[in-house]
């Protein structure tokens, strides 16, 4: 019966995209990439004006107040904004304040901000609805009193508008950023990237969460994103925020040109070292269960590295696979991305959906937890024993503490699911199963391994 499933289920996937599935992983061919000078590509992260529509500098101020922790050390007003949002004058001369790429790709660890970990603390699960209603609030007051920066706050208030209520998750602490790209890509034309007020595409009901890669890893990958369907350049994903607020392909042109130094810097980060002290004698225990169980898929780590790129199909990962489907059963994405500007103009980009996950390679690995695409396991310790994962679990989002032992969030145990707060990994696209690598090593052979693992 299983079986039947499985293969009418392939047999679906196969039909729809019009590929084959595969059944046993698949070495991803690298591509060519651009270069660029890092400096200018961190430069053009925190002050750089990719999302060039947003609310006025005042607005934000009376809204959110100053903020005076500037992690970035910025200089000038940025030096009072969050470090998640950008400074940007727009053509009409109004300084807006923008959300930028540090949204979901930092995170304060251990009192310091880490450029490039994975936000693992926002809340997609309720603040959405707020945000368009205080959009509009203000839009409304905006439009009487000061028009130049209404107009300059316009572009952002329409895609707030037609996409902040579709776009919210079970609990707190996934990310929804595929779920945007699919409402933005739904309003845009592909080959002039203008704007449509009614949906062009079909878009389905699921929100899929995700948990936001380490930037440190992608030096390493053929392919970007969990289902490796990101092939080509890479600069032209790197730059979709832009879809935000795009007018028009001269202006994703002109962004386009930053991106090839914004990969400089993303590439030269390097993971951040394991802060306390590691037993090197078990530590090498755990690399020789690592070469023996691990690493044909992960990697060798250390002096002579090495990354085999490969997916790993759904047959022999078995985690959950709404994700991979999501990507691989809506052509009309698919469709509209390999035909639109991002695909057909100089260094393109293409999206090759498959029905499986990249291995991905494990530097910081400490550091990243929640664990698997989903963000469904909360410690090494529960990826690597798939008996001790919990089912609900929460953690303390606003008070974190890193457990140096399990290596992860620090968690409690729930019976049932309850509120936002608890992670659920009964619901559709949270499941926590498969990935069962771990299994059947021993207690003394799994502490070794994580000892290891500390050292990536
Ligand atoms: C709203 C949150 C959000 C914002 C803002 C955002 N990203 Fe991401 N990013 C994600 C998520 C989630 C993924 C993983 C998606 C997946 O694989 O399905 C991702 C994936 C990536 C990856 C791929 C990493 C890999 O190893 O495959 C890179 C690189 C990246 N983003 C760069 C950027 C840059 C540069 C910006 C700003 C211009 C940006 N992102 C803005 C959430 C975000
Ligand atoms: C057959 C290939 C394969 C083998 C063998 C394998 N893995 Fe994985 N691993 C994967 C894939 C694919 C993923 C991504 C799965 C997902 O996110 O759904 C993954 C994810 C992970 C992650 C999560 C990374 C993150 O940041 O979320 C860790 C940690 C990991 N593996 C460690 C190990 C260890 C340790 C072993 C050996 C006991 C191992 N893996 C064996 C393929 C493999």
């Amino acid at each position: 019966m299983i079986f039947l499933v499985c293969a009418i289920t392939a047999l679906f996937i196969a039909g729809i995209n019009g590929g084959d599935p595969i059944t046993a992983p698949v070495y991803i061919p690298p591509s060519e990439q651009q270069h660029g000078n890092p400096e200018k590509g961190l430069d053009y992260l925190i002050y750089g004006d990719y999302v060039k529509s947003g609310l006025p500098y005042g607005y934000f101020k009376t809204i959110f107040g100053r903020d005076t922790l500037n992690y970035l050390g910025r200089a000038g007003k940025s030096a009072l904004l969050p470090h998640d949002y950008n400074l940007v004058k727009t053509a009409n001369g109004t300084e807006v304040v923008a959300p930028n790429c540090l949204q979901c790709h930092a995170q304060v660890f251990e009192g310091k901000l880490v450029v490039g970990m994975g936000n693992t603390a926002l809340d997609f699960s309720r603040t959405q609805q707020a945000g368009k209603v205080l959009m509009a609030a203000s839009a409304g007051i905006m439009k009487i009193v000061s028009p130049a920066q209404y107009q300059a706050a316009a572009e952002m208030i329409r895609s707030i508008r037609k996409v902040f209520p579709y776009m919210q998750t079970e609990v707190q602490g996934v990310n929804a950023a595929d779920r945007l790209a699919t409402l933005l890509v739904a309003h845009r034309n592909p080959a002039t990237l203008v704007w449509s007020d009614t949906a062009l595409l079909a878009v389905p009901d699921e929100v899929v969460p995700t948990d936001v890669p380490a930037w440190w890893l992608l030096k390493k990958k053929n392919a970007m994103f969990y289902n490796g369907f990101g092939r080509g350049d890479f600069t032209k994903f790197l730059m979709l925020s832009n879809l935000l607020t795009v007018k028009d392909t001269a202006e994703a042109r002109e962004v386009s040109a930053h991106f090839g130094d914004v990969l400089a810097f993303i590439q030269s980060i390097q993971p951040p070292k394991y802060p306390n002290k590691i037993d090197i004698a078990l530590a090498a225990q755990g690399k020789e269960v690592f070469n023996v169980t691990c690493r044909k898929c992960h990697g060798d780590y250390g002096g002579e590295s090495s990354y085999p790129n490969l997916l790993v199909p759904e047959n022999i990962i078995q985690t959950d696979s709404l994700l991979f489907i999501s990507n691989y059963q809506n052509p009309q994405f698919i469709d509209w991305f390999n035909k639109s500007w991002y695909a057909t103009t100089d260094h393109p980009a293409k999206l090759q959906p498959s029905n499986g996950y990249v291995a991905p390679p494990l530097d910081g690995v400490w550091a990243t937890a929640p664990y698997l695409h989903n963000g469904s396991v909360p410690t090494l310790a529960a990826l690597l024993n798939s008996k001790e994962r919990p089912t609900y679990w929460q953690r303390d989002f606003k008070h974190p503490i890193y457990d140096y032992s399990a290596i992860g969030w620090q968690y409690e145990t729930k019976q049932a699911p309850s509120g936002k707060k608890v992670y659920n990994t009964t619901l559709a696209g949270y499941g926590n199963y498969g990935h069962t690598f771990g299994d059947v090593l021993t207690e003394q052979a799994r502490k070794a391994l994580i000892e290891y693992l500390k050292t990536l």
